[in-house]
């Protein structure tokens, strides 16, 4: 059994702008795992505030609001300023922020800097200032306009890293280049007025920029503070200067780019290329944890305007019949020995209980537990335990008041679909009918959640693993922590995303616009990959993702070719084809031309009904451009553009039915980062 983050503490009705930077670090994972390039997102230092807001201030709605409007500045300038007044904020705490790429670095490069900074930065929280320094791009905010700022005795530090250099005569040698190369710079973005200069002397390089905010006087006087500070770290081969208001850097490697053209983006030939995969999906992946955790902290600050009454719901919870005793199930768990875990996620542990009646069940034991959040997750339990189908799995009940929250589920003794599917050593290969039930049943147990109860309920991370089979292999859906509830007028809802990568339609990937097509997506996709036996690994650059190839195939009319190998040829082709089709039909870029999930249950129970010709579906991979062409020799810039405006493209499709403002509008927000 897996188990997911913690969203389940998500507002379902936060309006607020939910954490896009997210989405568009994991966009960009996905489109440049494989491509090479360099927005220098190293990380030369951090500083946190030591004044934290408080609770009730709402602080963090604000922060990300105001990350959002310098996004939209950056990706207009590559820098801005933009700060977040008292009135009207909703926040009692003012919020100044900057940004700014340094010039050197390409359009692109900003962007992937600025996000990587954005996703970083957050770690200050709730400090009401912080600052953070990247080697291509600075990022700060704070409660007061520091704007005319050049130097902060208090704050000002230097970064020294590298190998000292060996001997004496080579030290002197060293600092002696330093000591020009820096001089140098700080001279050239003097004199050029635009506060920049870069430079080398003899193997030294240099780079010095001041922030755009601060006048000609406070650059110079910045500079040269970090000048003289930077030489500090010799006999060190590289050091960085970080002041409040300019950044000075010299090491024997170059490390910035000749054409200096920020506005441009040609510079990526000549640049070393580094891949910045990794380290984005590391700031993807905290970062989505903390999304989580802010939104947790929005929806708690909303409640308690709205309700000053929290004892008496904590009251009420220990009298329903939905709260375990937290020593009962310590006990059913054999204190939680690690013999009786059958499964980790995100969101915590799951551990087979047995219940003094002998009823078995799972339990899972939640990472984050806030305390402040335990009644709203306690109202969720109460929702979510009133809803009942054969495809779902049970949420029994909860245990809220020992030293950690647990949930506890009906136990279900086989395991997930990914085990049976894409295990290499599995022992039971699925037949075709057998898969067809899982397919369906899946398939019936999403279309109540949409649509069976008063409340619609989206699912948000629907995948292999999240599909538990029973002994009759009934597939059963798990997981509901992440699902959030929203009544029928809203047609749809931002929040903190959740979900997995390869699972997750482009609009909510990209805009955090979640409707329960985003799960018909994730449907489609899980379709594909039952029939085929392979995973929509968006990683892939040999064969491309597995939504790319059953669209190959289903343009050559070759549909069947892509049914898993192991079933040989039992299975009949015109029904697989026609299976794998409504998997494509699910999986359309364009959001409103999904079909809904009562749609496809009934398409999937009536076989004589034709099934409609699917659109393209959206590719996220880098295979997209074409498995056979040399994608390797393409710009990494026109590589990303080329990827946005695909989406982009597909993605104003599902747009257009609300937005009259069309495709321009759609690929101008995708690149706000
Ligand atoms: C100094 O910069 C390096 C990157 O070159 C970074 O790994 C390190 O954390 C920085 N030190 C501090 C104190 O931030
Ligand atoms: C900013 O925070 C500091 C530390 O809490 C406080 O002393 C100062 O008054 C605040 N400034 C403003 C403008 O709120």
């Amino acid at each position: 059994m897996n188990s997911k983050s913690f969203s389940s503490s998500n507002p379902s009705h936060n309006k607020n702008n939910y954490p896009s930077w997210v989405l568009f670090t994991t966009l960009l994972l996905s489109s440049l795992s494989l491509t090479v390039s360099n927005p220098r997102i190293t990380e030369a230092g951090l500083y946190c505030g030591t004044s934290k807001a408080p609770l009730k201030a709402n602080y963090i709605p604000s922060f990300i609001k105001e990350m959002e409007s310098l996004s939209q500045l950056v990706t207009s300038n590559n820098w801005g300023t933009h700060s977040v007044k008292i009135s009207g904020s909703g926040s009692s705490i003012p919020i100044y922020g900057f940004a700014q790429c340094f010039r050197d670095l390409s359009h692109t490069d900003c962007l992937l800097c600025y996000a990587a900074s954005r996703t970083r930065l957050p770690r200050c929280l709730p400090s009401v200032s912080a600052r953070i320094y990247l080697d291509g791009c600075f990022l700060r905010y704070d409660n007061y306009s520091f704007y005319s700022e050049g130097t902060d005795p208090s704050r000002d530090a230097v970064n020294c890293t590298g190998v000292a250099a060996g001997d004496e005569a080579e030290r002197v040698e060293l600092q002696e280049r330093v000591g020009r190369v820096v001089d140098n710079v700080v001279n050239i973005a003097e004199r050029d007025g635009n506060g920049f200069g870069v430079g080398e002397v003899e193997g030294v390089y240099a780079l010095a920029q001041c922030w755009n905010t601060l006048g000609s006087g406070g650059c110079r006087e910045c500079l040269r503070k970090a000048g003289r500070e930077v030489k500090g770290c010799l006999p060190k081969k590289e050091g960085r200067a970080l002041n409040a208001g300019c950044y000075l850097r010299y090491s024997t490697q170059k490390f910035y780019n000749e054409d200096g053209d920020a506005g441009g983006g040609n510079g990526f030939l000549r640049r070393r290329g580094v891949i910045v995969a990794e380290v984005l999906a590391a700031a993807a992946v905290i970062m989505l944890a903390l999304s989580a955790s802010y939104a947790a902290f929005t929806k708690f600050s909303k409640i308690k305007k709205e309700n000053n009454n929290l004892g008496q719901i904590s009251s009420s919870i220990s009298k329903s019949s939905l709260n375990y005793k937290y020593e009962t199930l310590e006990k059913a768990t054999d204190y939680f020995n690690s013999s009786r875990k059958v499964g980790q996620g995100g969101a915590g542990s799951v551990f087979k209980g047995i219940l003094p009646n002998g009823k078995v069940v799972a339990v899972k034991r939640l990472i984050f537990n806030n305390r402040q959040w335990v009644d709203e997750f306690f109202n969720e339990v109460n929702l979510i335990s009133g809803i009942e189908h054969k495809n779902l799995v049970k949420l029994l009940g909860c245990s809220i008041e020992g030293p950690e929250s647990l949930l506890v589920y009906e136990y279900l003794p086989k395991k997930s679909l990914d085990q049976f599917i894409f295990e290499k050593n599995r022992t039971q290969i699925l037949n075709w009918k057998q898969r067809f039930n899982i397919i369906l049943g899946t398939a019936e147990g999403l279309a109540y959640l949409h649509e069976g109860t008063k409340i619609r309920i989206i699912h948000r991370d629907i995948k292999s693993s999240n599909v538990l089979l029973d002994e009759n292999l009934t597939p059963k859906i798990a997981d509901f922590g992440l699902a959030r509830c929203f009544g029928g007028d809203k047609s749809h809802l931002s929040t903190g995303i959740a979900g997995t990568l390869g699972y997750m339609a482009p609009e909510y990937l990209i805009r955090g616009q979640l409707t329960d097509k985003a799960d018909v997506y994730s449907y489609g996709v899980l379709v594909l990959e039952i029939v085929s036996g392979r995973r929509n690994n968006v990683f892939r650059e040999d064969s491309g993702s597995l939504l790319q190839t059953a669209w190959k195939l289903y343009r050559s009319n070759t549909l069947t070719e892509a049914v898993d190998p192991s079933l040989g040829d039992d299975f009949p082709p015109s029904e697989a084809s026609r299976v794998l089709q409504i998997g494509l039909l699910c999986t359309q870029a364009s959001a409103s031309l999904r079909p809904s999930m009562s749609q496809v249950v009934y398409m999937l129970s009536n076989t004589n009904l034709d099934v409609p010709t699917p659109n393209q579906p959206p590719f996220l991979n880098t295979g997209m451009l074409d498995s056979d062409s040399s994608i390797k020799s393409y710009s990494t810039n026109s590589f990303i553009s080329n990827a946005l405006k695909k989406i982009g493209v597909s993605y104003s499709y599902s747009e257009s039915s609300r937005n009259s403002d069309g495709p321009s509008r759609s690929e101008e927000s995708i690149i706000q980062v």
